[in-house]
Protein backbone atom coordinates (compact mmCIF):
# COMPACT_ATOMS: atom_id res chain seq x y z
CA UNK A 1 0.00 0.00 0.00
CA UNK A 2 1.32 3.61 -1.03
CA UNK A 3 1.95 5.63 1.68
CA UNK A 4 -0.76 8.62 1.71
CA UNK A 5 -0.35 10.01 5.39
CA UNK A 6 2.49 10.77 7.26
CA UNK A 7 3.64 11.89 11.06
CA UNK A 8 6.43 13.31 11.71
CA UNK A 9 6.99 13.79 15.72
CA UNK A 10 9.80 16.25 16.80
CA UNK A 11 9.36 19.51 14.81
CA UNK A 12 13.12 20.50 15.03
CA UNK A 13 16.41 20.58 13.24
CA UNK A 14 16.34 17.28 11.25
CA UNK A 15 12.20 16.84 11.49
CA UNK A 16 10.85 20.26 10.33
CA UNK A 17 13.01 20.71 7.05
CA UNK A 18 13.01 16.71 5.99
CA UNK A 19 9.47 16.53 6.04
CA UNK A 20 8.68 20.28 4.70
CA UNK A 21 10.51 18.59 1.47
CA UNK A 22 8.46 15.41 1.22
CA UNK A 23 5.82 17.43 1.22
CA UNK A 24 6.71 19.93 -1.22
CA UNK A 25 8.20 17.02 -3.43
CA UNK A 26 4.61 14.45 -2.80
CA UNK A 27 1.79 16.51 -3.20
CA UNK A 28 -0.40 13.11 -3.01
CA UNK A 29 0.51 12.98 0.63
CA UNK A 30 -0.26 14.60 3.85
CA UNK A 31 2.56 15.71 5.85
CA UNK A 32 1.41 16.37 9.36
CA UNK A 33 4.80 17.54 11.91
CA UNK A 34 3.76 17.64 15.72
CA UNK A 35 5.42 18.63 18.72
CA UNK A 36 4.81 19.18 22.19
CA UNK A 37 6.16 22.27 22.35
CA UNK A 38 3.33 24.92 21.17
CA UNK A 39 5.91 27.92 20.56
CA UNK A 40 7.58 26.25 18.15
CA UNK A 41 4.63 24.78 16.43
CA UNK A 42 3.09 28.63 16.41
CA UNK A 43 6.45 29.84 14.85
CA UNK A 44 6.04 27.07 12.06
CA UNK A 45 2.70 28.09 11.27
CA UNK A 46 3.51 32.23 11.28
CA UNK A 47 6.06 33.77 9.17
CA UNK A 48 8.84 33.73 11.15
CA UNK A 49 10.25 29.68 11.19
CA UNK A 50 11.51 28.49 14.25
CA UNK A 51 14.73 27.64 12.06
CA UNK A 52 17.24 29.41 9.86
CA UNK A 53 17.98 27.40 6.61
CA UNK A 54 18.32 28.87 3.26
CA UNK A 55 15.00 27.73 0.79
CA UNK A 56 13.06 26.12 3.59
CA UNK A 57 10.93 29.75 3.52
CA UNK A 58 10.11 29.06 0.35
CA UNK A 59 8.89 25.60 1.03
CA UNK A 60 7.05 26.09 3.67
CA UNK A 61 5.35 28.72 2.28
CA UNK A 62 4.44 26.92 -0.80
CA UNK A 63 2.74 23.64 0.98
CA UNK A 64 1.63 24.74 4.06
CA UNK A 65 -2.31 24.36 4.74
CA UNK A 66 -1.95 22.64 1.38
CA UNK A 67 -0.45 18.65 1.75
CA UNK A 68 1.38 20.52 5.02
CA UNK A 69 0.42 20.88 8.33
CA UNK A 70 2.22 21.85 11.90
CA UNK A 71 0.52 20.99 15.00
CA UNK A 72 0.59 19.98 18.53
CA UNK A 73 -2.34 17.07 18.40
CA UNK A 74 -0.01 14.86 18.19
CA UNK A 75 -2.54 11.66 18.59
CA UNK A 76 -4.59 12.66 16.05
CA UNK A 77 -1.92 12.75 13.51
CA UNK A 78 -0.42 9.58 14.98
CA UNK A 79 -4.00 8.06 14.34
CA UNK A 80 -4.17 9.47 10.76
CA UNK A 81 -0.85 8.60 9.74
CA UNK A 82 -0.03 5.20 7.37
CA UNK A 83 3.91 6.17 8.62
CA UNK A 84 5.56 7.90 11.35
CA UNK A 85 8.85 9.52 11.81
CA UNK A 86 10.65 9.45 15.29
CA UNK A 87 12.01 12.66 14.91
CA UNK A 88 12.97 13.87 18.44
CA UNK A 89 16.21 14.95 20.51
CA UNK A 90 18.28 12.43 21.55
CA UNK A 91 20.93 14.42 23.45
CA UNK A 92 23.86 13.03 25.54
CA UNK A 93 23.03 12.03 28.84
CA UNK A 94 24.01 14.25 31.61
CA UNK A 95 24.08 11.65 34.43
CA UNK A 96 23.20 7.93 35.23
CA UNK A 97 24.42 5.12 33.61
CA UNK A 98 26.68 6.05 30.01
CA UNK A 99 26.52 10.19 31.59
CA UNK A 100 28.36 12.20 28.90
CA UNK A 101 28.20 9.86 26.52
CA UNK A 102 25.15 7.59 25.48
CA UNK A 103 22.22 9.09 24.35
CA UNK A 104 19.31 10.04 26.15
CA UNK A 105 16.56 7.65 24.56
CA UNK A 106 13.61 9.60 26.80
CA UNK A 107 11.88 11.51 23.95
CA UNK A 108 12.19 8.51 21.95
CA UNK A 109 10.34 6.53 24.02
CA UNK A 110 7.90 8.92 24.91
CA UNK A 111 6.98 9.22 21.33
CA UNK A 112 7.12 5.28 20.81
CA UNK A 113 5.08 5.07 24.03
CA UNK A 114 2.48 7.56 22.10
CA UNK A 115 2.70 5.87 19.15
CA UNK A 116 1.38 2.39 20.87
CA UNK A 117 -1.19 3.56 23.52
CA UNK A 118 -2.96 5.88 20.46
CA UNK A 119 -2.72 3.95 17.33
CA UNK A 120 -5.63 2.49 16.01
CA UNK A 121 -4.51 0.90 12.94
CA UNK A 122 -1.38 -0.70 11.80
CA UNK A 123 1.88 1.68 11.13
CA UNK A 124 5.06 1.99 10.16
CA UNK A 125 7.39 3.74 12.62
CA UNK A 126 10.75 5.26 10.95
CA UNK A 127 13.17 6.28 13.14
CA UNK A 128 15.02 9.33 12.30
CA UNK A 129 16.55 10.42 14.80
CA UNK A 130 20.27 9.85 15.30
CA UNK A 131 19.88 6.94 17.86
CA UNK A 132 22.49 4.54 19.33
CA UNK A 133 22.72 0.83 17.43
CA UNK A 134 19.84 -1.80 18.16
CA UNK A 135 17.33 1.49 19.61
CA UNK A 136 14.75 0.15 16.76
CA UNK A 137 15.01 -3.14 18.53
CA UNK A 138 13.47 -1.43 21.80
CA UNK A 139 11.07 0.48 20.00
CA UNK A 140 9.70 -2.74 18.09
CA UNK A 141 9.56 -3.77 21.78
CA UNK A 142 7.68 -1.18 23.28
CA UNK A 143 5.19 -1.20 20.53
CA UNK A 144 4.51 -4.69 20.80
CA UNK A 145 4.08 -4.89 24.29
CA UNK A 146 1.74 -1.69 24.65
CA UNK A 147 -0.03 -1.89 21.80
CA UNK A 148 -3.55 -2.76 21.07
CA UNK A 149 -4.17 -6.07 19.73
CA UNK A 150 -4.72 -6.51 15.94
CA UNK A 151 -2.52 -3.96 15.42
CA UNK A 152 0.91 -4.36 13.68
CA UNK A 153 4.05 -2.32 13.83
CA UNK A 154 6.95 -2.39 11.16
CA UNK A 155 10.14 -0.43 12.13
CA UNK A 156 12.22 1.06 9.55
CA UNK A 157 15.48 3.17 10.23
CA UNK A 158 16.40 6.10 7.78
CA UNK A 159 18.96 8.16 9.45
CA UNK A 160 19.12 12.32 8.08
CA UNK A 161 22.62 13.05 6.43
CA UNK A 162 21.30 16.39 6.10
CA UNK A 163 24.18 19.14 7.26
CA UNK A 164 22.88 21.95 8.71
CA UNK A 165 23.00 25.39 6.56
CA UNK A 166 22.72 23.30 3.23
CA UNK A 167 19.48 21.43 4.70
CA UNK A 168 17.53 21.61 1.37
CA UNK A 169 20.27 21.49 -0.91
CA UNK A 170 21.14 18.16 1.02
CA UNK A 171 17.78 16.97 1.15
CA UNK A 172 16.90 18.05 -2.76
CA UNK A 173 19.77 16.55 -3.90
CA UNK A 174 20.80 13.66 -1.30
CA UNK A 175 24.11 11.50 -1.89
CA UNK A 176 22.09 8.64 -0.46
CA UNK A 177 18.97 7.77 1.48
CA UNK A 178 19.54 4.72 3.84
CA UNK A 179 16.46 2.51 4.91
CA UNK A 180 16.75 -0.57 6.94
CA UNK A 181 14.42 -2.50 8.49
CA UNK A 182 14.28 -6.49 9.23
CA UNK A 183 14.66 -8.57 6.11
CA UNK A 184 10.95 -10.64 7.00
CA UNK A 185 8.07 -9.89 3.96
CA UNK A 186 6.56 -7.23 6.50
CA UNK A 187 9.64 -5.62 7.32
CA UNK A 188 10.83 -5.55 3.42
CA UNK A 189 7.40 -4.32 2.34
CA UNK A 190 7.42 -1.35 4.77
CA UNK A 191 11.08 -0.93 3.38
CA UNK A 192 9.92 -0.69 -0.06
CA UNK A 193 6.69 1.22 0.75
CA UNK A 194 9.38 4.74 2.26
CA UNK A 195 11.82 3.99 -0.54
CA UNK A 196 8.80 5.36 -2.67
CA UNK A 197 8.19 8.02 -0.91
CA UNK A 198 11.76 8.83 -1.28
CA UNK A 199 11.32 8.24 -5.19
CA UNK A 200 9.28 10.89 -5.83
CA UNK A 201 12.45 12.75 -6.72
CA UNK A 202 15.34 10.28 -5.16
CA UNK A 203 16.39 8.40 -8.62
CA UNK A 204 15.89 4.74 -7.38
CA UNK A 205 19.54 3.60 -7.33
CA UNK A 206 20.62 6.29 -4.57
CA UNK A 207 17.77 4.34 -2.10
CA UNK A 208 19.85 1.81 -0.18
CA UNK A 209 18.02 -0.77 1.11
CA UNK A 210 20.03 -2.52 4.84
CA UNK A 211 18.93 -4.64 7.26
CA UNK A 212 18.10 -2.09 10.47
CA UNK A 213 21.89 -2.48 12.55
CA UNK A 214 23.43 -1.97 9.72
CA UNK A 215 21.58 1.20 9.11
CA UNK A 216 22.04 2.41 12.12
CA UNK A 217 25.23 1.91 12.57
CA UNK A 218 26.30 3.68 8.93
CA UNK A 219 24.44 7.11 10.60
CA UNK A 220 26.84 6.75 13.60
CA UNK A 221 29.98 5.60 11.38
CA UNK A 222 29.39 8.65 8.81
CA UNK A 223 29.51 11.44 11.26
CA UNK A 224 32.53 9.55 12.88
CA UNK A 225 34.14 9.53 9.94
CA UNK A 226 33.52 12.82 8.83
CA UNK A 227 35.00 14.27 12.26
CA UNK A 228 37.90 12.15 12.12
CA UNK A 229 38.70 13.88 8.94
CA UNK A 230 37.98 17.38 10.77
CA UNK A 231 40.60 16.12 13.88
CA UNK A 232 42.98 14.62 11.30
CA UNK A 233 43.91 18.23 9.63
CA UNK A 234 43.57 19.79 12.58
CA UNK A 235 46.01 17.72 14.45
CA UNK A 236 48.46 18.54 11.03
CA UNK A 237 47.46 22.48 11.70
CA UNK A 238 49.25 22.04 15.14
CA UNK A 239 52.06 20.60 13.39
CA UNK A 240 51.74 23.08 10.32
CA UNK A 241 52.24 26.20 12.97
CA UNK A 242 55.41 24.59 14.48
CA UNK A 243 57.20 24.17 11.25
CA UNK A 244 55.97 26.69 8.84
CA UNK A 245 53.75 24.56 6.79
CA UNK A 246 50.54 25.85 5.42
CA UNK A 247 47.93 23.69 6.67
CA UNK A 248 46.04 24.88 3.94
CA UNK A 249 48.37 24.20 1.44
CA UNK A 250 49.25 20.44 2.99
CA UNK A 251 45.22 19.66 2.57
CA UNK A 252 45.18 20.55 -1.20
CA UNK A 253 48.18 18.85 -2.02
CA UNK A 254 46.65 15.71 -0.12
CA UNK A 255 43.03 16.29 -0.65
CA UNK A 256 43.75 16.43 -4.73
CA UNK A 257 44.74 12.82 -4.09
CA UNK A 258 41.62 10.71 -5.46
CA UNK A 259 41.69 8.27 -3.00
CA UNK A 260 41.58 11.09 -0.32
CA UNK A 261 39.53 13.27 -1.72
CA UNK A 262 39.25 17.25 -0.81
CA UNK A 263 36.11 17.80 1.13
CA UNK A 264 36.53 17.70 4.91
CA UNK A 265 39.28 18.78 5.09
CA UNK A 266 39.35 22.55 6.37
CA UNK A 267 41.27 23.18 9.32
CA UNK A 268 39.35 24.89 12.21
CA UNK A 269 38.74 26.04 15.80
CA UNK A 270 37.17 22.32 16.07
CA UNK A 271 33.86 21.27 14.48
CA UNK A 272 30.54 21.64 16.44
CA UNK A 273 26.90 21.00 15.94
CA UNK A 274 24.56 18.47 17.69
CA UNK A 275 25.83 15.60 15.53
CA UNK A 276 29.62 14.92 15.33
CA UNK A 277 30.51 14.87 19.21
CA UNK A 278 26.86 12.96 20.14
CA UNK A 279 27.47 10.62 17.67
CA UNK A 280 31.08 9.61 18.71
CA UNK A 281 30.28 9.15 21.88
CA UNK A 282 27.94 7.17 21.21
CA UNK A 283 30.17 5.07 19.51
CA UNK A 284 32.90 4.93 21.87
CA UNK A 285 29.93 4.07 24.55
CA UNK A 286 28.66 1.19 22.43
CA UNK A 287 32.45 -0.27 21.54
CA UNK A 288 32.68 -0.23 25.04
CA UNK A 289 29.48 -2.07 26.12
CA UNK A 290 30.89 -4.52 23.50
CA UNK A 291 33.87 -5.11 25.40
CA UNK A 292 36.45 -3.68 22.61
CA UNK A 293 38.14 -1.16 25.03
CA UNK A 294 41.05 -0.44 22.32
CA UNK A 295 38.41 0.67 19.15
CA UNK A 296 36.81 3.20 22.02
CA UNK A 297 39.88 4.47 22.90
CA UNK A 298 40.40 5.01 19.10
CA UNK A 299 37.27 7.13 18.38
CA UNK A 300 37.63 8.87 21.52
CA UNK A 301 40.84 10.18 20.75
CA UNK A 302 39.10 12.27 17.60
CA UNK A 303 37.00 14.12 20.57
CA UNK A 304 39.72 14.70 22.66
CA UNK A 305 42.14 16.37 19.32
CA UNK A 306 38.88 18.39 19.14
CA UNK A 307 39.20 20.00 22.84
CA UNK A 308 43.04 20.19 21.98
CA UNK A 309 42.37 22.34 18.94
CA UNK A 310 40.02 24.68 21.13
CA UNK A 311 42.17 24.84 23.50
CA UNK A 312 45.37 25.70 21.82
CA UNK A 313 43.57 28.22 19.84
CA UNK A 314 42.91 30.23 23.32
CA UNK A 315 46.53 29.84 24.20
CA UNK A 316 47.48 30.98 21.08
CA UNK A 317 45.35 34.38 21.64
CA UNK A 318 46.55 35.06 24.82
CA UNK A 319 50.32 33.86 24.42
CA UNK A 320 50.07 36.84 20.95
CA UNK A 321 48.65 39.46 23.48
CA UNK A 322 51.75 39.23 25.36
CA UNK A 323 50.59 36.62 27.77
CA UNK A 324 47.82 38.16 29.31
CA UNK A 325 43.80 39.26 27.72
CA UNK A 326 42.70 40.63 31.51
CA UNK A 327 40.78 43.88 30.30
CA UNK A 328 41.21 43.80 26.30
CA UNK A 329 38.59 43.45 24.02
CA UNK A 330 38.37 40.35 21.98
CA UNK A 331 35.71 40.72 19.05
CA UNK A 332 34.50 37.49 18.19
CA UNK A 333 32.85 37.17 14.88
CA UNK A 334 30.11 34.22 14.71
CA UNK A 335 28.85 32.62 17.26
CA UNK A 336 26.87 29.76 15.21
CA UNK A 337 28.80 26.05 15.18
CA UNK A 338 29.01 26.93 11.10
CA UNK A 339 27.42 29.62 8.78
CA UNK A 340 23.91 29.61 7.33
CA UNK A 341 22.60 28.67 10.77
CA UNK A 342 21.29 29.85 13.87
CA UNK A 343 21.88 26.55 15.55
CA UNK A 344 24.42 27.00 18.15
CA UNK A 345 24.97 23.42 19.86
CA UNK A 346 28.29 22.27 20.73
CA UNK A 347 29.93 25.86 19.05
CA UNK A 348 33.15 26.48 19.15
CA UNK A 349 32.65 29.76 20.24
CA UNK A 350 31.12 29.14 23.17
CA UNK A 351 34.51 27.28 24.81
CA UNK A 352 36.55 30.46 23.34
CA UNK A 353 34.18 32.60 25.12
CA UNK A 354 33.84 31.12 28.24
CA UNK A 355 37.64 30.80 28.64
CA UNK A 356 38.01 34.59 27.71
CA UNK A 357 35.82 35.55 30.75
CA UNK A 358 37.75 33.22 32.72
CA UNK A 359 40.59 35.35 31.53
CA UNK A 360 38.58 38.36 32.76
CA UNK A 361 38.77 39.91 29.06
CA UNK A 362 35.73 41.88 27.91
CA UNK A 363 34.41 40.03 24.46
CA UNK A 364 32.31 41.61 21.96
CA UNK A 365 30.03 39.39 20.32
CA UNK A 366 28.09 39.52 16.65
CA UNK A 367 26.44 36.88 14.63
CA UNK A 368 24.45 37.62 11.90
CA UNK A 369 21.44 34.78 13.09
CA UNK A 370 21.74 34.08 16.37
CA UNK A 371 19.32 35.56 19.23
CA UNK A 372 21.38 37.58 22.02
CA UNK A 373 19.14 35.77 25.12
CA UNK A 374 20.74 32.09 22.80
CA UNK A 375 24.03 33.81 23.28
CA UNK A 376 23.54 34.47 26.94
CA UNK A 377 22.00 30.77 28.05
CA UNK A 378 24.64 28.94 25.86
CA UNK A 379 28.00 30.83 28.16
CA UNK A 380 25.94 30.88 31.15
CA UNK A 381 26.24 27.18 33.69
CA UNK A 382 22.48 26.54 33.99
CA UNK A 383 21.12 27.45 37.82
CA UNK A 384 23.67 29.19 38.45
CA UNK A 385 22.35 32.90 38.99
CA UNK A 386 26.09 34.51 39.84
CA UNK A 387 27.08 32.85 37.00
CA UNK A 388 24.80 34.57 34.12
CA UNK A 389 25.55 37.90 35.66
CA UNK A 390 29.23 37.67 35.08
CA UNK A 391 28.83 36.82 31.90
CA UNK A 392 26.96 40.01 31.25
CA UNK A 393 29.36 42.04 32.69
CA UNK A 394 32.35 40.39 30.59
CA UNK A 395 30.28 40.02 27.32
CA UNK A 396 28.42 42.84 24.79
CA UNK A 397 26.31 41.59 22.02
CA UNK A 398 26.98 43.55 19.22
CA UNK A 399 24.72 44.46 16.06
CA UNK A 400 27.48 44.11 12.90
CA UNK A 401 30.63 42.95 12.54
CA UNK A 402 31.99 47.05 12.66
CA UNK A 403 30.99 47.34 16.09
CA UNK A 404 32.34 44.32 17.43
CA UNK A 405 35.64 45.49 16.60
CA UNK A 406 35.83 48.98 17.23
CA UNK A 407 38.68 49.38 19.48
CA UNK A 408 39.15 45.60 19.70
CA UNK A 409 42.69 44.00 20.91
CA UNK A 410 42.72 41.21 18.68
CA UNK A 411 39.42 39.68 16.19
CA UNK A 412 38.59 36.19 16.25
CA UNK A 413 37.20 34.88 13.48
CA UNK A 414 35.06 31.73 14.61
CA UNK A 415 31.91 31.06 11.79
CA UNK A 416 32.83 31.36 8.62
CA UNK A 417 29.88 33.57 7.59
CA UNK A 418 30.44 34.65 4.05
CA UNK A 419 29.21 38.48 5.09
CA UNK A 420 33.00 38.77 7.13
CA UNK A 421 34.68 38.10 3.88
CA UNK A 422 33.49 41.31 2.64
CA UNK A 423 33.86 43.19 6.20
CA UNK A 424 37.08 45.33 5.79
CA UNK A 425 38.64 46.30 8.82
CA UNK A 426 40.68 49.57 9.35
C1 LIG B 1 26.89 16.80 10.19
C2 LIG B 1 27.03 15.88 8.96
O1 LIG B 1 27.76 16.56 7.93
C3 LIG B 1 25.66 15.47 8.47
O2 LIG B 1 25.79 14.53 7.41
C4 LIG B 1 24.88 14.83 9.62
O3 LIG B 1 23.56 14.50 9.21
C5 LIG B 1 24.82 15.78 10.82
O4 LIG B 1 26.14 16.17 11.20
P1 LIG B 1 26.33 19.38 10.55
O5 LIG B 1 26.80 19.14 11.96
O6 LIG B 1 25.03 20.06 10.34
O7 LIG B 1 26.24 17.99 9.75
O8 LIG B 1 27.43 20.27 9.79
P2 LIG B 1 28.84 19.95 9.08
O9 LIG B 1 28.87 20.71 7.81
O10 LIG B 1 29.14 18.52 8.99
O11 LIG B 1 29.87 20.66 10.05
C6 LIG B 1 30.11 20.21 11.37
C7 LIG B 1 31.25 20.98 12.00
O12 LIG B 1 32.48 20.65 11.38
C8 LIG B 1 31.11 22.50 11.88
O13 LIG B 1 31.47 23.08 13.11
C9 LIG B 1 32.09 22.85 10.78
O14 LIG B 1 32.59 24.16 10.90
C10 LIG B 1 33.18 21.83 11.03
N1 LIG B 1 34.02 21.55 9.84
C11 LIG B 1 33.45 21.04 8.72
C12 LIG B 1 35.38 21.80 9.89
O15 LIG B 1 35.90 22.25 10.91
N2 LIG B 1 36.15 21.53 8.78
C13 LIG B 1 35.61 20.99 7.64
O16 LIG B 1 36.38 20.76 6.68
C14 LIG B 1 34.22 20.75 7.60
P1 LIG C 1 16.91 17.62 16.08
O1 LIG C 1 18.11 18.48 15.83
O2 LIG C 1 17.27 16.17 16.26
O3 LIG C 1 15.81 17.82 15.09
P2 LIG C 1 15.50 19.28 18.01
O4 LIG C 1 15.78 19.43 19.47
O5 LIG C 1 15.72 20.45 17.10
O6 LIG C 1 16.35 18.01 17.55
O7 LIG C 1 13.99 18.82 17.79
C1 LIG C 1 13.35 17.77 18.44
C2 LIG C 1 11.91 18.18 18.75
O8 LIG C 1 11.20 17.03 19.22
C3 LIG C 1 11.76 19.25 19.85
O9 LIG C 1 11.11 20.38 19.31
C4 LIG C 1 10.91 18.55 20.94
O10 LIG C 1 9.95 19.42 21.54
C5 LIG C 1 10.19 17.46 20.14
N1 LIG C 1 9.74 16.33 20.95
C6 LIG C 1 10.42 15.60 21.86
N2 LIG C 1 9.66 14.62 22.37
C7 LIG C 1 8.45 14.69 21.75
C8 LIG C 1 7.22 13.94 21.83
N3 LIG C 1 7.10 12.89 22.63
N4 LIG C 1 6.18 14.33 21.06
C9 LIG C 1 6.30 15.40 20.24
N5 LIG C 1 7.43 16.13 20.11
C10 LIG C 1 8.49 15.80 20.86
Amino acid sequence: MPVRNICCIGAGYVGGPTCSVIAYKCHDIKVTIVDLNQARIDAWNSDNLPIYEPGLDEIVFERRGKNLFFTTDVDGAIQEADLIFVSVNTPTKKSGMGAGMAADLAYVEGATRRIAEVAKSSKIVVEKSTVPCRTAQSMRTILEANSTPGIHFDICSNPEFLAEGTAIKDLLNPDRVLIGALQTPEGIAAQKALAEVYTHWVPADRVITTNLWSSELSKLAANALLAQRISSINALSAICEATGADVDEVAYACGRDSRIGSKFLKASVGFGGSCFQKDILNLVYLSEQLHLPEVAAYWKQVVIMNEYQKKRFVRHIISTLFNTITNKKIAVLGFAFKKDTGDTREAAAITLIKDFIQEHARVAVYDPKVDHEQIFRDLSEPGIVDNRKEVEKHVTICASAYEACHDADAVVLVTEWDEFKDTALD
